[in-house]
């Protein structure tokens, strides 16, 4: 039977990468459908849940992307609602590659450092990227701050994420030489998720820092995220530190999201989030 995989997007048209790694992930078929909301999903959603005998409905699986996680998380939880008894199939949230980007980052942190009790900070943690990062770093036992140019913001984020997963993350502002130095006071690892192309630490902040040991950047478009770090490092000592960079994490990061396209396709009773996702990644190599 073939494996047909739903994309659920939620901007106006569908991302191509998405597209690439569902086949390499192990769909036999993909369907993208873009523009997909809360209010228009139910007869696609019936669709999927309907056609297939319960022994086969492992055999079709939904895929929500998109750019906006809040969006994503919403069309999830609607689409969940219309799930009933058995009638039911997998799906995974990545809108942005939120998950499977900062579960690969946190994952290869978490393989080179025990971060139970020790203090990192998620800067530009604002967006999906940072978001997931800090709730799995905290799920891991650090002590997370949230860093963003604007204080409302990050408490908003913090808030978001408090009410989804129950995580207590620390809302802070690093937006100028003083914040930065205050975001990183006493820290031990650094998660850059800022947007793409924008460098969030000069070498001075970082090369010297008398508690960092880890600095993982997901960002892939120079300039990166650090300056004085490659986008190819991967556990890469500079200056005493451990270093990840956008590429280092950007592998594990692929073969992760395949992994979990994979495991949609075992049961058909699976949603796979911020932990089930993280989970997958720490079983990786
Ligand atoms: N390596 C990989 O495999 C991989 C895969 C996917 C994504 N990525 C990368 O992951 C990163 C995060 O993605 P995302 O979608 O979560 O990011 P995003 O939403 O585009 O941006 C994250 C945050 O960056 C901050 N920001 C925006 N402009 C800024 C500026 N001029 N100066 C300082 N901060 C600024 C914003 O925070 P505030 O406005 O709150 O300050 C924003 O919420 C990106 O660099 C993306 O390319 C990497």
């Amino acid at each position: 039977m073939k494996k047909l995989l739903f994309h659920f997007d939620t901007d106006p048209i569908a991302s191509v990468f998405d597209t690439v790694v569902a086949y390499d992930g192990g769909a036999d078929q993909l369907t993208q459908l873009a523009g997909v909301t809360p209010e228009n999903c139910h007869p696609l959603v019936e669709g999927a849940i309907y056609t297939r005998a319960p022994k086969d409905k492992k055999n079709t699986a939904l895929f929500i992307g998109g750019s906006d996680l809040a969006a994503g998380q919403e069309l999830l939880a609607a689409v969940q609602k219309i799930f009933f008894q058995k009638f039911r199939v997998s799906v995974m949230l990545d809108s942005n590659g939120c998950n499977t980007t900062a579960a690969a980052g946190v994952a290869l942190i978490t393989r080179n450092v025990d971060v139970a009790g020790k203090t990192a900070v998620v800067l530009a943690g604002t967006g999906p990227v940072g978001q997931r990062a800090a709730v799995m770093l905290a799920m891991m036992g650090a002590n997370v701050r949230l860093t963003s140019r604007q204080l409302d913001r990050s408490k908003q984020s913090c808030q978001l994420m408090k009410e989804k997963f129950d995580v207590d993350l620390e809302p802070m502002v690093a937006s100028d030489d003083d914040s930065i130095a205050a975001a990183l006071d006493g820290a031990h690892i650094v998660f850059g998720a800022g947007k793409t192309g924008i460098q969030l630490l000069r070498a001075d902040h970082w090369q010297q820092h008398p508690t960092l040991e880890v600095l993982a950047d997901v960002n892939t478009a120079p300039p990166l995220g650090f300056e004085g770090i490659d986008m190819m490092d991967n556990n890469t000592d500079r200056f005493g530190k451990k270093i990840f960079g956008g590429i280092g994490i950007g592998a594990l990061k692929l073969r992760l999201h395949r992994a979990c396209i994979g495991q949609l396709f075992k049961s058909n009773d699976q949603v796979l989030d911020a932990k089930q996702v993280f989970e997958i990644a720490q079983g990786l190599d």
